[in-house]
């Protein structure tokens, strides 16, 4: 036996640094300043995104253009009718320049979604603190009532284009 578990249990260490850690960007914290900052940082950038802005089929202004984080894109993909605790989608919003002016996030904070109580939604017209912030609570109705026929909240059309 031991001379099995041995190798085993070494193999086993040896590969735990591999492993992928814990993705700790890819959640959006749901704090306001905290996410502002996390927002600014950008690191939502390496997620799946559309491939251009495209003009925003809601109240969102002019040009959008959608970042799913991993967990997200995963669930759409896979056409689940809930998604997973943790999910999350930024928006950036662009004025008519194409200039970034304002984000808009959605986050999954529990496993059931609950009407839209389950997500905590985040709006700021403007990039820096002081900005305008339009939401920044769970179950902002203005948010979740035009975000009820999505999928589990998501709006977005996936595959994303
Ligand atoms: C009048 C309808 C409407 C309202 C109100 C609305 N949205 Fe949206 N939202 C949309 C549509 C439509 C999309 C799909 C992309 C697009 O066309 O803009 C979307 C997309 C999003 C996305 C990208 C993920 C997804 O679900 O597709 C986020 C994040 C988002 N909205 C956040 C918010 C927040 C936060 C609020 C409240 C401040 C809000 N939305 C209010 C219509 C709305």
């Amino acid at each position: 036996m031991r001379s099995i578990c041995r190798p085993l249990l070494a193999a086993l260490l040896s590969c735990a640094p591999l492993l992928p850690a814990a993705q700790g960007n890819d959640v959006p914290p749901t704090d306001g300043a905290a996410l502002l900052k996390w927002l600014q940082a950008g690191s939502y950038r390496q997620w799946p995104k559309e491939s251009a802005p495209h003009r925003s089929l809601g109240p969102h202004p002019t040009q959008v253009i959608a970042y799913l984080n991993p967990p997200l894109d995963r669930s759409l993909a896979a056409k689940a009718a809930a998604h997973p605790k943790g999910s999350a989608a930024v928006k950036e919003l662009l004025d008519g320049g194409g200039k970034l002016s304002g984000w808009a996030v959605s986050v999954k904070t529990s496993a059931d979604s609950d009407g839209g109580k389950g997500w905590y939604w985040y709006e700021i017209l403007g990039t820096q603190a002081g900005s305008r912030v339009v939401a920044q609570a769970n179950g902002v109705p203005l948010c979740f009532g035009c975000h009820t026929p999505g999928r589990d909240f998501v709006l977005i059309e996936h595959p994303l284009k």
